[in-house]
């Protein structure tokens, strides 16, 4: 949660935490209600610090997870936990999908490949697999969009998140009734949409009571994590891409008009700026990668981490800084979670390939860095393909936060990479969301222009470049040799 000024200074931040289900292999859930409680106190909170009157907030942006889907009865209650976008179970939905409406008609009608991390599939999985809880569906929600119902009562949602849906004519910027009908959902299950900076909507009296906002606050449409954090970072105009690196990592290229990878191993989706596209690859586990080698790996670290209030990935890259480029032949393919780009493979799994007895854990540390920019170098030479103009790499997310990862990534990609002032990427863009849509900017491009500043410059090293270049040849071979393996 984040408040900002009119004047784009950020007057509090605040952060809850709550846990990802894995309760079984491919599942990964959520529970809205306890996203809604976590955001009621994060509110709270962030009055709180700011010492600011909640009568003075203009607006509310609303960002979140993208795809995760929410299923709510007639009674607005949800109905089973949230199935998330990083969740794997539909690879036979997808497969089904494109046998019974066909890959081709899918992508015509979508910009977008059927993928188990888009929401349709998960519909489906409901559909087949708990016929108990689909039949008592009346709307579906995505993340942040439930938080809106809870905060207005309003079943809404924006052009950039709806497009990951799979039900969404991104190309129309309007819902698909062509994947609706093949997929007999009803239409009235789905929000209304709009443009990102559009208003949907006022706090209500029982919102206002948990969260300590003024009742008739205005909240705008918002956008997805992703294209709200390119708003954040400025990601408004063409040549200006971006690599983040947070639980998921995506490489970001804004486009003014609709372009698709042809195997559709980018997404086509709308952006948060009203009229525009952008497209994106995805690693599915990048900060997820030194997440789970940190708590399975480090657990020392996680403890001392917490006495000192320091993070404990900061403690681990201080480790990883003292190891040479290239980690002594140590290469790391980042697929705990499956893979999205380039591969589309929800079975492709992770590796450590070319251990030796020298290897220390900072080593793996590094590795881990190391195998993640090889994923987004994978993601930024498919829009390289596409002839849409990479001018300007910059660094957001966790992954930005270390001038080691920083480095890492100049050499790989080979390009000068830059970090921006404002580190807090989808929270920023969506209060610059809020703030066009309630009058203080007089739209996305020119609030970014004013309020957002580049911070350092990395150059990459051209020793270290050529290093890269030879095991990125490496890393990308794994892949196909183990791939008969992976089913
Ligand atoms: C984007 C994606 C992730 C999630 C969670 O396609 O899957 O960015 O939104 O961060």
């Amino acid at each position: 949660m984040l408040l900002m000024d009119i004047d784009g200074h950020i007057l509090a931040v605040s952060t809850e935490r709550y846990e990802v289900l894995h309760e079984r292999p491919l599942f990964a859930e959520q529970d809205p209600e306890v996203w809604w409680e976590k955001t009621c106190l994060a509110i709270r909170k962030v009055i709180e610090i700011s010492g600011c009157s909640s009568d003075s907030i203009q607006g509310i942006g609303l960002t979140g997870q993208m795809h995760s889907l929410v299923v709510l009865d007639s009674d607005g209650k949800v109905i089973r936990p949230a199935i998330l976008w990083s969740d794997q179970r539909t690879q036979p939905e997808c497969d089904w999908m494109n046998e019974h409406i066909g890959s081709s008609h899918i992508l015509r009608f979508t910009a977008n490949p059927a993928l188990p991390n888009f929401t349709a599939t998960k519909l489906q999985w409901i559909r087949q697999h708990e016929p108990y809880h689909f039949k008592k569906i009346a709307k579906i929600l995505l993340p942040k969009d439930y938080i809106r119902y809870c905060l207005t009562g309003e079943y809404a949602s924006d052009v950039s998140d709806a497009s990951g849906t799979l039900l969404f004519d991104v190309r129309n910027r309007h819902w698909s009734q062509e994947m609706c009908e093949r997929l007999e959902i009803p239409m009235e299950w789905l929000p209304r949409v709009l443009e990102s900076p559009e208003l949907t909507g006022t706090v209500n009296p029982t919102a206002a009571a948990k969260t300590g906002l003024q009742i008739g606050t205005k909240v705008v449409a918002g956008a997805g994590d992703q294209a709200s954090g390119a708003v954040g970072n400025g990601i408004v105009r063409s040549g200006v891409v971006s690599s983040t690196i947070g639980t998921s990592g995506v490489v970001f290229a804004f486009a003014k008009n609709i372009v698709q990878d042809e195997q559709g191993r980018l997404h086509s989706f709308c952006h948060a700026v009203p009229g525009a596209w952008h497209v994106m690859g995805v690693t599915q586990a990048a900060g997820g990668s030194l997440q789970w080698y940190a708590k399975q790996f480090a657990p020392l670290e996680q403890a001392l981490a917490e006495t000192l209030a320091e993070d404990v990935y900061n403690l681990l890259a201080k480790e990883a800084a003292q190891v040479a480029a290239g980690s002594e032949g140590l290469v790391y393919l980042p697929y705990l979670l499956g893979e999205r780009t380039p591969h589309l493979d929800p079975y492709a799994r992770a590796v450590f390939f070319g251990v030796t007895v020298r290897h220390k854990r900072a080593h793996f540390v590094r590795g881990i860095m190391e195998g993640v920019s090889f994923s987004l170098r994978d993601s930024l030479s498919l829009i390289e393909d596409l002839q849409l103009p990479i001018e300007e790499i910059r660094l957001s997310g966790g992954g930005a936060k270390s001038d080691l990862w920083c480095s890492i990534q100049t050499n790989i990609y080979g390009r000068s990479v830059h970090t921006v002032e404002s580190d807090e990427g989808p929270a920023f863009g969506a209060a610059i969301l809020a703030g066009v849509g309630t009058g203080c900017f007089v739209d996305v491009e020119s609030a970014c222009d004013l309020l957002i500043m580049r911070k350092h410059t990395y150059h990459p090293q051209l020793d270290e470049m050529n290093l890269y270049n030879r095991q990125y040849a490496v890393y990308k071979e794994i892949y196909e040799l183990l791939k008969p393996l992976y089913r």
